[in-house]
């Protein structure tokens, strides 16, 4: 199979590309990124033979066309995006440029080229925040994001379901709780209370630290994304979550007490304007196709951890 992945330099991409290499030696993988603060060429240094790496921008149609048309390529698992709510909330702009016009632009180069699967990545952050108690987020669930990163992501996947119906190509969408891992950007939760509290400074967690979580590792995600796109169907939707919900305050203490530092260092920041409270999944679409997590959050978060005092105490 010839793949071309978006985003592949960046924290769940460049996991996806590391395993599938591993695993599918007879494949042929291109990856496509841009190179943005989030990606970053030095995971992909132990399959840089084994894959070829563009760096470019997914809304580049004429860019893409030509990779598809050249490599003959089977299927794109699109994990390009901007990601960073915070970042959002700033500046949508760069979001709007990737999150909807690179998707429309990657809907654009399947329609020419029928035979192409799409298989796009999103997000539970679509369904908006639930209350606790409320039922988890189906397929089928309105989408009500409630920030501009989510708004991006769900325009996406409208375009993608519109394109299918409209011009019948062939794609599938993921949508997935929080990943945590090695190679996530720094601005986030968990590398940021790593970081902070290796330098024995006050990790910030938002408004009371109540909002809730659903964790799941990094690789039982790229794991699922490799179910779907060996088992799942065209046209559907699957929904990924380990059902690990956790409320953020608990996260930093158990992060803390890995790192062995003191539970002091929390410190309450102003809440994220606009902070959604829960989200849940319904993963039964996933789980349908054999999927089930394997990584702990326990065993998770110690090799997060330690992969993370590598970085910052080199
Ligand atoms: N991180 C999570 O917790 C999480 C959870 C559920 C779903 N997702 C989804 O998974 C996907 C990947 O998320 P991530 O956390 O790995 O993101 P990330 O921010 O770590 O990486 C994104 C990658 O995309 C690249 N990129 C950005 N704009 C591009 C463009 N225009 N063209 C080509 N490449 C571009 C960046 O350089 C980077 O390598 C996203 O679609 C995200 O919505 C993430």
């Amino acid at each position: 199979m010839n793949l071309l992945v978006t985003g592949g330099a960046g924290f769940i991409g460049s996991h996806f590309v590391l395993r599938h290499v591993q695993n599918n030696p007879d494949d042929q993988v291109i990856v496509l990124d841009l190179l943005t603060y989030a990606g970053d060429r030095s995971y992909l240094e132990s399959v840089e033979e084994q894959m070829q790496f563009i760096h470019g921008d997914i809304a580049d149609q004429i860019l893409v066309t030509k990779i598809v048309e050249d490599r003959g390529i089977d299927v794109i698992v699109d994990f390009a995006a901007e990601t960073h709510v915070d970042n959002s909330i700033s500046d949508a702009a760069p979001f709007l440029h990737t999150n909807v016009i690179g998707v429309q632009s990657l809907i654009e180069v399947c329609k020419a080229h029928p035979e192409v699967l799409l298989l796009h990545v999103s997000t539970d952050e679509v369904y908006g925040g639930l209350q606790d108690g409320e039922q988890s987020s189906t397929p089928q669930s309105p989408l009500n994001p409630g920030n501009p990163y989510s708004a991006s992501k769900a325009a996406g996947d409208l375009l993608i379901k519109a394109a299918i119906n409209t011009y019948g190509i062939r794609a599938r969408i993921t949508r997935c709780t929080n990943n945590y891992g090695p190679h996530q950007a720094e601005e986030k939760f968990l590398p940021t209370i790593i970081r902070t509290a290796l330098n024995d400074e006050k990790i910030p967690v938002y408004g009371e630290g109540k909002q809730k979580r659903d964790w799941l590792y990094v690789t039982d995600h790229t794991d699922a994304v490799e179910a779907v796109l060996e088992k799942g169907k065209d046209g559907e939707i699957y929904l990924i979550s380990a059902d690990s919900e956790r409320e953020n305050i608990e996260t930093a203490k158990l992060m803390l007490e890995v790192l062995g530092k003191s539970q002091d260092l929390i410190s309450f920041v102003k809440d994220r304007l606009g902070h959604d409270w829960r989200y849940a999944l319904d993963s039964s679409s996933i789980k349908a196709l054999g999927w089930e997590p394997k990584v702990s959050f326990e065993d998770g978060i110690k090799k997060t951890v330690e992969w993370y005092q590598g970085k910052y105490t080199s």
